[in-house]
């Protein structure tokens, strides 16, 4: 930091009021970067934000970027020069076009490359259709979800189909990969696996041997030499990651990336570099359930919004194909209070069971509480009801439930969540061979919600015979077979429609 210049301002205050003449000198400090001219101290260090990697000079309470509080940590600076020495520079992507040439569209050759596929149909989807060579694609998700077990099947399936797949592991030895080996089935092929954390090793060794398909597990381990910060902290993350992207990119490798989310702790959130990836996966779910889901949250190559279904069996993870039909298993046929819905995740419909349970209240203030569905919407649809339809709920404490843990927040699920909590607060139940789906407004009006014949199908093919959906939704759609439609207009007509 330098004085460049400053500004010296003279001002006269109005005579009679103030005798004195106040100066007032303005300094502008004018802040050099880091390729100033040599007159700036480089500062041992400089602070990062964990969630987005904010870089800051001096730390603040609240990250500026992301908002967060209490997210800036101190890391090394970088040394001087050390991005020029970045490894992967000398690498040139194929398709990249002369240096400085602008190209047409027309110019640019995009002969679509054959993506591979997983073996897992749920990951295939989620991916848009398989692997793309020469992409990049990061996995996240908390600690002992599945993570590596997912990408070790994974990888076992692709050499099962010649594919040359190069295994680089910093958390677990050699021999504790044997073992998960061990449990998921025989591995044959040309699977190969390195414990190794120093990238410009692995980077010699993926250049020498030109793998198709590489696992990096995890991110949090790997580190350069020539950063000075520890593995796992925001520059080391973001650094390797920048290396493994020019390798993907540069030999058309298709690259995964483990990734540690941790709500807070030292290790840095793989959030930092969500931007430099192609794809970023979530692998969400109870540790404690055991099934888990598999989130497209960033895709270049496909859609967002896609879930694939997983489950955590001794033998490893083996996927639902049907999962309206594993969330619906085992549910109660004749308690009140349950309500099958039928939302959208991504394109596929799923069928779950909407819970919610009406007690009268012992306390002053009635409590409410929602699992796995908006807090906010479920305490929006009881005052709707109460005004609108005239129930007293302000005496009941209401609990919501979504069975199987899912969180959702698709507005299709209100009517399901009225319909509901009626039927908790009259305790009747709910005929267990009907649907419902359809969005609540404030005036207690059903109004339409996209994709309702996917829903309708999705539903008779799980043997439903009734269902509750949006009149105008009812008008677009042609009857259908073996299940009975039934448009309403407003809450009202919902309610007499179920009993
Ligand atoms: P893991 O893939 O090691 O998680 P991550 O890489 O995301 O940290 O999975 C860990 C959990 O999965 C562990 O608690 C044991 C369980 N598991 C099974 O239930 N069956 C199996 O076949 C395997 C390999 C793991
Ligand atoms: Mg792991």
């Amino acid at each position: 930091m330098r004085t460049d210049s400053f500004e010296v301002r003279v001002f006269r205050y109005m005579p009679g009021r103030a005798k004195s003449i106040e100066i007032k000198a303005c300094l502008k400090i004018v802040l050099r970067g880091r390729k100033g001219n040599g007159m700036a101290k480089a500062k041992a260090t400089v602070f990062f934000c964990k969630e987005c990697g904010y870089e800051s000079s001096k730390w603040m309470g609240q990250c500026p970027g992301c908002r967060q509080w209490n997210t800036m940590v101190e890391e090394p600076a970088a040394k001087p020069g050390a991005s020029q020495k970045m490894p992967g520079r000398s690498l040139r992507w194929p398709n990249r076009g002369k240096e400085g040439t602008p190209l047409l569209l027309s110019e640019i050759s995009a002969d679509e490359q054959e993506r591979m596929e997983t073996g897992f149909g749920e990951l295939d989807r989620v991916l848009g259709g398989g692997i793309v060579p020469g992409s990049l694609v990061l996995v996240g998700g908390d600690p002992g979800i599945g993570k590596s077990t997912l990408l070790l099947q994974v990888c076992r399936n692709l050499a099962a189909r010649g594919k040359q797949i190069l295994y680089i592991s910093g958390e677990e030895s050699l021999k504790q990969i044997k073992l998960r080996a061990n449990r998921i089935g025989e591995v044959e092929g040309e699977l190969r696996f390195l414990c190794e954390t120093n990238l410009e090793q692995i980077q010699e060794v993926i250049e020498e041997r030109k793998p198709e398909v590489v696992v990096v597990d995890s991110i949090q381990t790997m580190f350069r030499e020539d950063i000075s910060s520890a593995p796992g902290s925001v520059s080391q993350v973001r650094e390797s990651t920048s290396v493994l992207m020019q390798l993907a990119k540069g030999l058309g490798i298709a690259v995964f990336i483990v990734g540690h989310v941790t709500k807070e702790g030292v290790v840095a959130g793989p959030r930092v570099l969500e931007h430099m990836v192609d794809t970023v996966l979530y692998f969400e779910g109870e540790r404690t359930a055991a099934y888990r889901l598999l989130r497209g949250v960033k895709n270049r190559f496909g859609s967002t919004n896609e879930i694939g279904v997983f489950e955590m069996l001794e033998e490893g993870l083996s996927e639902v194909k049907n999962p309206s039909e594993f969330l619906l298993s085992g549910r109660p046929k004749d308690a009140s209070g349950a309500v099958v819905a039928c939302l959208m995740e991504g394109t596929r419909p799923i069928l779950l069971e909407i819970q919610a349970l009406i007690t009268e209240s012992n306390f002053g203030m009635a409590r409410r509480t929602a699992a796995g569905a908006d807090y906010n919407r479920v305490n929006l649809l009881m005052a709707v009801l109460e005004k609108r339809c005239r129930y007293d709920l302000g005496r009941f404490d209401a609990y919501v439930n979504v069975a199987g843990g899912l969180r959702m927040s698709e507005p299709a699920m209100d009517l399901g969540l009225v319909i509901a909590i009626i039927s908790s607060y009259k305790d009747r139940p709910v005929d267990p061979a009907m649907v419902i789906f359809g969005e609540v407004g404030l005036a207690g009006e059903v109004r339409a919600v996209s994709m309702s014949e996917q829903r309708v199908y999705e539903a008779k093919k799980l043997g439903f015979t009734t269902c509750i959906l949006p009149k105008l939704c009812l008008g677009k759609l042609k009857p259908v077979e073996g299940i009975r439609l039934i448009g309403v207009s407003n809450v009202k007509e919902a309610i007499s429609a179920v009993w």
